[in-house]
This record gives structure tokens, sequence and C-alpha cells, in this order.
């Protein structure tokens, strides 16, 4: 049986490498490695995870590369750097 999941892509997340597959989002190639929670809420600090999955809830929100954003509209790209977010006092937690 052939495989059409596309390339192998090594990312990192807070310092773990982590493999995705060519065109697939961050937060879901962090999904299928099994990484649900991907930053805490500001209010109580529970772990907040992927909801929407099309770049509206911001409850997805990481660092990827110095750069604060929806990891559900990030397209895994090699050797990038992604940070669970921590959260700000302003900003895009709930
Ligand atoms: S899951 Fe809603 S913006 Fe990413």
């Amino acid at each position: 049986m052939s495989d059409n999941r596309g390339a192998s892509i090594d990312f990192y997340f807070d310092g773990r490498v982590v493999t995705g597959r060519s065109g697939q989002s961050v937060a879901v190639a962090l999904w299928d490695a099994g990484i649900r929670a991907l930053r805490r809420s500001p209010v109580d600090g529970a772990p907040r995870a992927m909801f929407c999955a099309i770049g509206i809830c911001q409850e997805c929100v990481v660092t990827i590369d110095g750069v604060r954003r929806p990891s559900c509209t990030a397209v895994v790209q090699p050797g990038m750097r992604v940070l669970s977010a921590p959260e700000l006092s302003t900003g895009l937690g709930r």
C-alpha cells in the first residue's frame, strides 16, 4: 500500500523534535504527535488546544520562529521553532 501523506518534515515544539507532513498545519502535526496542549489559559492555567481549526478562535496560538500566531493556519516548515504560548496580560488569550 502506498503512503500519500506527504514528505516528512521535522520541526521543534518546546525543544522537542516533532515530525509533520508536507502541507500539514502545525496544529494537526502536533495533534498527530499526541500533543494536545498548545498554551495555558491566562484565567486558570488550564491547557488549551485546537478548537475551530480555521484561524478564528485563537485557542491554538503558539509562538513560531518568534511570532505569535494560530498554529492551525501555519504550515509546517523544516526546522521551524514552535513554542507553547506563554499567556500575556493582553492579547489573544481568553
Ligand atoms: S483552532 Fe481556532 S484559531 Fe486555531
